[in-house]
């Protein structure tokens, strides 16, 4: 039987390790996971007690393809509260999470063979929606040079031209970020160049000095991904929003109702709450910082002394080109003598990323502790 071509695209590693992870836990094993990032908490109280509510008074219906508009309201309102920019409501669509956010804008803004450019290393999903929709990737190397971002002056080195440029400020894999002149003039190239950009700010909240500039309201056509799962500590409930511009607004509608209907609508009702939880939720960015601190002093200590700035996010991406020529063989080590799960660095590099690993520090403060004595005891066996 014919099975597509489009299908036979790479795995996303993380979730691989993670499966392996998960499958040594039930044999028995004990592992500190630090392969996905995942906030290691529930989601915030009031949320949780929205959740509850909502069940016991709404049908739980779909909703509106582009989101509940409250929610798409309340959405705008950040935008004007927490970075001083005016977003109209009826730019803001609730996706599934940030995911579908990327397969919606993809599929919205650029055709079959169409170029978009995105930083390497970088977030591996990027790639693979691209591939299967047939766009073809541009992977930009960086590094720190230019603090691992792609910049206004690296995109005036392009040899050749592209379609579209996919930035994430903080990062996956470093959790570097640019200034927020950095990001605007980002922006203005890509709109001087006919260049759709992509800014995906899922990270923004977990910043570890300044806090991370928004693309929104910079450049008429960029579209602006963001979520529910990192900062608010929502990745199971799967739920995320973008800002479109106006020319994809109708197709990234239409795109939705058909590929999805709606996001959950449980997840949107409760994520209304989600904007009132700053307290509770920065406690826990203090918590992510607290584990850079501790990373960052014992990680040398166990070898791993080569690391990429973490400006935000929850990562720490490690070259370890002097512990190994091929990262998933240290992974799997790590998995199996050390009991820490860890991802290879080909997950977000296909090219140099068997030099590097990245450590995930979403977990609690205890487990992060667990970690460093594990790895270095580990170090000296
Ligand atoms: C940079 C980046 N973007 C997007 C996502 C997808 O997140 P979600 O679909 O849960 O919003 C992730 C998940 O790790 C990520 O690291």
């Amino acid at each position: 039987m014919k099975v597509s071509k489009r299908g036979a695209i790479a795995p996303f590693m993380a979730m691989d390790v993670m499966r392996a992870a998960n499958e040594r836990e039930a044999k028995g094993h004990s592992l500190v996971h630090m392969e996905v990032g995942q906030p290691s908490d529930p989601a915030p109280k009031k949320v949780i007690e929205a959740a509850k509510r909502a069940l016991e008074t709404h049908a739980i219906g779909y909703t509106e393809a582009l989101g509940l508009g409250e929610l798409r309201q309340r959405i705008a309102k950040f935008y004007g509260d927490h970075y001083g920019v005016t977003v109209d409501p009826a730019q803001v669509v609730v996706t599934t999470g940030s995911s579908s956010g990327f397969i919606l804008a993809f599929a919205a803004a650029f055709d079959s063979g169409d170029r978009v450019a995105m930083a390497c290393p970088g977030y591996p999903a990027y790639r693979h929606i691209l591939s299967v929709l047939d766009i073809e990737v541009v992977p930009i190397p960086v590094g720190p040079e230019t603090h691992w971002q792609v910049l206004a002056e690296t995109l005036d080195a392009l040899k050749t031209p592209i379609d579209g440029l996919i930035v994430a400020n903080p990062g996956n894999p470093t959790g570097s970020m640019m200034t927020k002149s950095q990001l605007h003039d980002v922006a203005a190239w890509c709109e001087n160049h006919d260049v759709r950009l992509i800014s995906d700010e899922i990270y923004h909240g977990i910043c570890f000095g300044e806090p991370a500039a928004t693309a929104a309201n910079r450049a008429e056509h960029a579209v602006v991904i963001n979520s529910f799962s990192k900062y608010y500590g929502m990745t199971g409930w799967r739920i995320g929003w973008m800002i479109v511009p106006k020319d994809l607004a109708r197709s990234v509608e239409c795109l939705h109702q058909n590929l999805s209907i709606c996001a959950p609508t449980l997840s949107q009702l409760a994520a209304l709450s989600a904007f009132d939880c700053a307290q509770e939720l920065d406690a826990r960015v203090a918590r992510y910082a607290a584990n850079r601190e501790i990373l960052l002093t014992e990680l040398p200590k166990a070898g791993f002394d080569r690391l990429a700035p973490s400006d935000g996010a929850f990562y720490l991406y490690a070259d370890v080109s002097h512990l190994t020529e091929h990262s998933p063989d240290l992974c799997q080590d790590l998995l199996v003598n050390a009991g820490i799960a860890v991802t290879p660095g080909i997950d977000f590099d296909p090219v140099d990323g068997h030099r590097f690993i990245r450590f995930s520090f979403a977990a609690s403060t205890d487990r992060i502790v667990e970690a460093v004595n594990r790895l270095k005891k580990w170090k000296k066996s």
